[in-house]
């Protein structure tokens, strides 16, 4: 699936699924923007591809924060051109009992994993628009799809993204942008390793549990990434492509 000549944005590109993501876009062909709060790692994953032939930089952005994206967007400008392909991967998780969810940790993950879908999409499609031609794909969770018990927060912020993506794609069906949402299941990151925690979730239950014995890989999304970014994904708009290994079939 050739994207040659095409540029991406990778929010959360620094590590886990985004940073597959960003590897498997580049190998695809596209130039890779990584935004992400990691900076460091970000860097290396940017000069790495770098290494590779690929035209590539890192930015610090926080996917919550206006002026940090547009900044970002500015050095996406100057240093790589317009934006065709935009992954809306960054995300927190959070496991709390219901009771003890507050407004603040709701907030929060509110504002990484659902106001990030309005405040980066809102900078990049523009660019989209101007070329008759754009790919916006969010990452959203089978924890929306399923429900997930101390998940409530991250749980509604994905089913917002679902719910996001579909109305965005009706909106702009018409201008060449389609857009769409992957819900990973359990995938095998720093993210899933960090919620081995009681009431969290771990490598080896997931695999245990899952239809297929095995948590997701990185690659495994990312794979579904490039495909909804390709030319042969031109008439799939508004999309839940489920990436899970069976845990949810709709
Ligand atoms: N791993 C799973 O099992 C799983 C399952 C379903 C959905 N997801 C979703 O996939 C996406 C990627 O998750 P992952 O498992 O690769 O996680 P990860 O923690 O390995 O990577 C997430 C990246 O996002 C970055 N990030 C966090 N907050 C940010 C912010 N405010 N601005 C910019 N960057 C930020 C982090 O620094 C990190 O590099 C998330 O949206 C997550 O909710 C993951």
């Amino acid at each position: 699936m050739s994207l040659v000549g095409k540029n991406a944005v990778v929010t959360g590109g620094a590590s886990g699924i985004g940073l597959a993501t960003s590897q498997r876009l580049a190998r695809d062909g596209a130039g890779v923007a990584i935004w992400d709060v990691n900076e460091a790692d970000a860097q290396r994953a940017a000069a790495e591809l770098v290494t590779k032939g690929v035209r590539a930089i890192a930015c610090r952005v926080d996917v919550s924060q206006r002026v940090q994206i547009n900044a970002g967007l500015e050095r996406v400008h100057a240093e790589l051109g317009p934006v065709q392909i935009l992954i809306n991967n960054a995300g927190i998780t959070d496991f709390t009992p219901f009771l003890e969810v507050t407004e603040e940790g709701w907030d929060r993950v509110m504002s990484v994993n659902l106001k990030s879908m309005l405040l980066c999409t809102q900078a990049v499609v523009p660019d989209m628009l101007a070329a008759g031609w754009g790919r916006v794909i969010n990452i959203s969770s089978s924890s929306a799809q399923a429900g997930s018990a101390r998940m409530t927060a991250y749980a509604a912020s994905k089913g917002g993204v679902i719910a996001f993506t579909k109305s965005l794609a009706l909106e702009l069906a018409a201008t060449g942008v389609t857009v769409n949402n992957v819900p990973p299941g359990f995938v095998d990151t720093p993210m899933l390793r960090s919620s081995d925690r009681p009431g969290g979730i771990n490598v080896a239950g997931v695999a245990a549990t899952s239809p297929m014995k095995r948590p997701g890989r990185p690659e495994d999304i990312a794979a579904a990434c490039a495909f909804l970014a390709s030319e042969d994904a031109g008439y799939i708009t508004g999309h839940t492509l489920s990436v899970n290994g069976g845990r949810y079939i709709a």
